[in-house]
């Protein structure tokens, strides 16, 4: 989504407010702006396209406070009209969120002679709190989110105000302390600026001045909110040899399986434990990657608990909600933290009386703050927009609550596979080959039975997500029942045979495919298979053996890398796919 930065300070805003915006891209990349505010007056620069336009501006944005944000376009085209602040009067806004009733609040403004400057629905926030101000910009920042309905987190400058404003209402924002005082969407944007971090309660307003920041509640009484030393100084956002953020994060893979081992054997899980064995069912949601995890999560977690355990896609959740008890479990997995649909479902569930858990790689994120327990998923940041390692410490978030044998005996299972993780992560013998043939084909499916199902589902949504290609990730035993009828010599099918108990059934949907005369490229951990196709399929990528119930940690990896390398040879970058963007905090 949209991120936000602000600064208050004594040096110039424009470079600290430019470097901040580099480090939010990864939310969003269709235009960037920034304002400065320098003796009252208000100087602007917004462009279309990446936040490195706005290099050549920064000489000509004066002052020492200021705001900036880089867009995902929601309402209105990505152009330069559209980018954020928008200015209006004595005012200059940017928004992270969605005003839902904006189109009535701007005929109204229309009405009263107000002329607006962009399509988007923020620009009414602007006019609104010229409208309110009566010369305190934190009432009228109250009273203009008084006429709001949505979700928003808003910074705002204000022509008579050496300083900024800001408050947050469903998105994400947080005030720093340090080399002067700031306000951003995520905690990386204040990493190396920033010592101290602090998160405004929901509907808080900050006055932030180059020397203080004052918080008050939501009627405007002035409170203390903690301010908690910011100890990572999150080296990993940078994207050290590698090319990209995302072959730099698969390359952490294993990595985020031992932090999360080791974040595991410090917690007490005692009370989770319990909650899981004596649950009537245990639910799992979450969107996208995150809910794809939550599928191996079912299998996982079934086989180690005794009761029903489903998994169900957020934003279908939140209108039709699975029927939960006060003896059920909801787990809300979100690499975020901070995805509306994942957090709206969280909350019924959790209203509806279930203990709620919280899998996230955000430890300060929205998600935790209503959750019962928090479940950490050690990957460090990720940048790029697909998810990559974060599933993987998705996955052995439920391994490690599944497991029923002792911590060291499932820790060192973990282990062992981690370095095997980490040697495919390395290794582009294959990847690279199975790609050319994913770019040189009309779809791409993706096949599996029992763990390899909902690997192919997993490495369906990366494929398309970062090279465009038409895919499906697909249950190789559904092939007959009619998705055969797609299958021809300009079709890939890439078939995932690690799980041993159904790997002759997998070879026969090979077997299918090759008949009809279509493509097969085979991802497998057992070598009897690897000796029957190899030589008859396009490529056979033989991983490490290992158990079945292990192997989605290799052949995600493997087919992470598949489509970073399908990204490069159909010319995309892979970290910044068309028309996504990361942590999606509207509905
Ligand atoms: C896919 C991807 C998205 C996210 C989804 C949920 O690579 O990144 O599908 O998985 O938007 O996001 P979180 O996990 O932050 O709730």
């Amino acid at each position: 989504m949209c991120g936000i930065i602000a600064y208050a300070g004594h040096a110039p805003a424009a470079p600290e407010l430019f470097e901040g915006l580099r480090k939010l891209e990864y939310r969003g990349y269709d235009s960037a702006g920034i304002t400065t505010l320098d003796r009252g007056r208000l100087y602007t620069a917004k462009r279309a396209g990446t936040v490195e336009g706005l290099r050549v501006d920064l000489n000509n944005l004066c002052g020492t406070v200021g705001i900036g944000h880089t867009r995902w376009a929601t309402h209105g085209a990505a152009t330069a009209a559209n980018a954020h602040p928008h200015v209006y009067g004595r005012f200059s806004v940017v928004h992270n969120g969605i005003i839902e009733n904006y189109s009535e609040l701007r005929s109204e403004l229309i009405s009263a002679g107000h002329a607006f400057s962009s399509e988007t629905d923020s620009e009414v926030i602007a006019h609104l709190l010229d409208v309110y101000y009566d010369g305190d910009p934190v009432d009228a920042l109250r009273l203009t989110c008084a006429r709001l309905k949505g979700c928003w987190a808003i910074a705002a400058l204000c022509t008579e105000f050496d300083g900024y404003i800001v408050t947050r209402r469903g998105s994400p924002v947080i005030l720093g302390r340090g080399k002067g005082n700031y306000a951003a969407s995520d905690i990386y944007a204040l990493s190396g600026r920033a010592e101290k971090y602090s998160i405004p309660e929901e509907g808080d307003f900050a006055l932030v001045t180059p020397d203080k920041i004052t918080i008050f509640d939501e009627h405007l009484n002035e409170v203390v909110r903690p301010f908690d030393i910011l100890k990572s100084n999150f080296s990993e956002v940078g994207t050290d040899d590698c090319p990209h953020y995302m072959l730099k994060e698969i390359r952490e893979n294993a990595r985020t399986m031992r932090a999360t081992c080791r974040a595991f054997s410090s917690l007490d899980l005692s009370a989770v434990r319990t909650r899981l064995k004596c649950a009537d069912k245990i639910v799992l949601i979450g969107c996208g990657t995150a809910y794809n995890s939550a599928l191996a999560g079912v299998r996982l977690l079934g086989g180690a608990y005794d009761c029903p355990v489903s998994a169900h896609i957020a934003s279908e959740a939140r209108y039709n909600p699975p029927r939960v008890t006060g003896r059920s479990v909801c787990i809300a997995v979100s690499q975020s933290g901070e995805t509306a649909d994942t957090i709206m479902a969280a909350r019924i569930a959790r209203e509806a009386g279930a203990y709620l858990i919280a899998m996230t790689n955000v430890g300060y994120s929205a998600i935790t703050r209503i959750a019962d327990f928090v479940l950490p998923v050690c990957a460090g940041a990720e940048i790029c927009v697909a998810a990559t390692k974060s599933y993987i410490g998705q996955l052995a978030c439920f391994h490690l609550l599944s497991a029923g044998t002792s911590p060291s005996v499932r820790d060192c299972a973990l282990e062992n596979i981690s370095k095997k993780v980490e040697e495919i992560a390395l290794d582009d013998t294959y990847a690279p080959g199975i790609a050319k043939l994913c770019v040189q084909s009309r779809a791409v499916f993706f096949l599996g039975r029992g763990y390899d199902v909902d690997v192919a589902t997993e490495a369906s949504l990366k494929l398309k997500e970062v090279s465009y290609i038409f895919s499906d990730g697909y249950p190789a035993g559904e092939l007959k029942h009619g998705t055969l009828a797609l299958v021809d010599e300009s079709v890939l099918s890439i078939v995932i045979i690690c799980d041993g108990a159904l790997a002759e059934k997998s070879k026969n949907a090979v077997e299918q495919i090759l008949s009809r005369g279509g493509k097969v490229a085979v991802v497998t951990t057992l070598p009897p298979i690897y000796a029957a196709l190899s030589g008859r399929v396009q490529a056979v990528w033989l991983l490490p053996e290992v158990p079945s119930h292990l192997s989605h940690f290799l052949s995600s990896t493997a087919l992470q890398l598949v489509a970073y390398h399908a990204a490069l040879f159909a010319g995309h970058n892979p970290d910044k796919p068309r028309n996504l963007a990361k942590s999606v905090t509207v509905e």
